[in-house]
């Protein structure tokens, strides 16, 4: 099993930015969690974070032919404009799971809409960094699908 986590833009801020919405773990300390919870289980973890579109697009269709069975993605800012973002985890038919660290149905209406929530296998919102957590446990209990 291949897990790849994908964060978008802002979230290298995690720990300094926003607080009151975020919470104060760093994204480093996240990823270390996760890579923990991963080897736990005898899965493998990768996790990218990028403030830029097109990187995130690349590794998305990276995904084709590097062994990655399962996406979790964090599409930040990106959630609520992000067309391409949508299309390449389309293209690329990779199951994934959607999580926001902050409630964003209790934020602002622009934040109410989601260009991947239809496409997800589930959506966590609203749990912090927690939430990454417990959708990486939902991916480790999964069967691995070999496409
Ligand atoms: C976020 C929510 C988004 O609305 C926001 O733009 C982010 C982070 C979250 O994890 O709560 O950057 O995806």
């Amino acid at each position: 099993r291949k897990v790849l986590v994908l964060h978008g833009p802002n979230l290298n801020l995690l720990g300094v930015r926003e607080p009151q919405h975020y919470g104060a773990d760093t994204l480093a300390s996240i990823n270390a969690r996760l890579s923990e919870q991963a080897q736990a289980a005898g899965a493998t973890l990768e996790a990218l974070q990028s403030n830029r579109e097109f990187e995130l697009i690349e590794r998305i269709h990276a995904t084709l032919d590097d062994g990655t069975d399962y996406i979790i993605i964090n599409p930040a800012a990106y959630t609520h404009t992000s067309v391409a973002l949508r299309d390449a985890l389309a293209a690329v038919k990779k199951p994934f799971v959607e999580v926001h660290l902050s409630n964003v149905h209790a934020r602002e209406a622009f934040r109410h809409h989601s260009f991947f929530s239809d496409l997800a296998v589930g959506v966590i919102c609203g749990l912090g960094a927690r939430g990454y957590e417990y959708a990486l446990a939902f991916v480790l209990s999964q069967p691995v699908k070999t496409p």
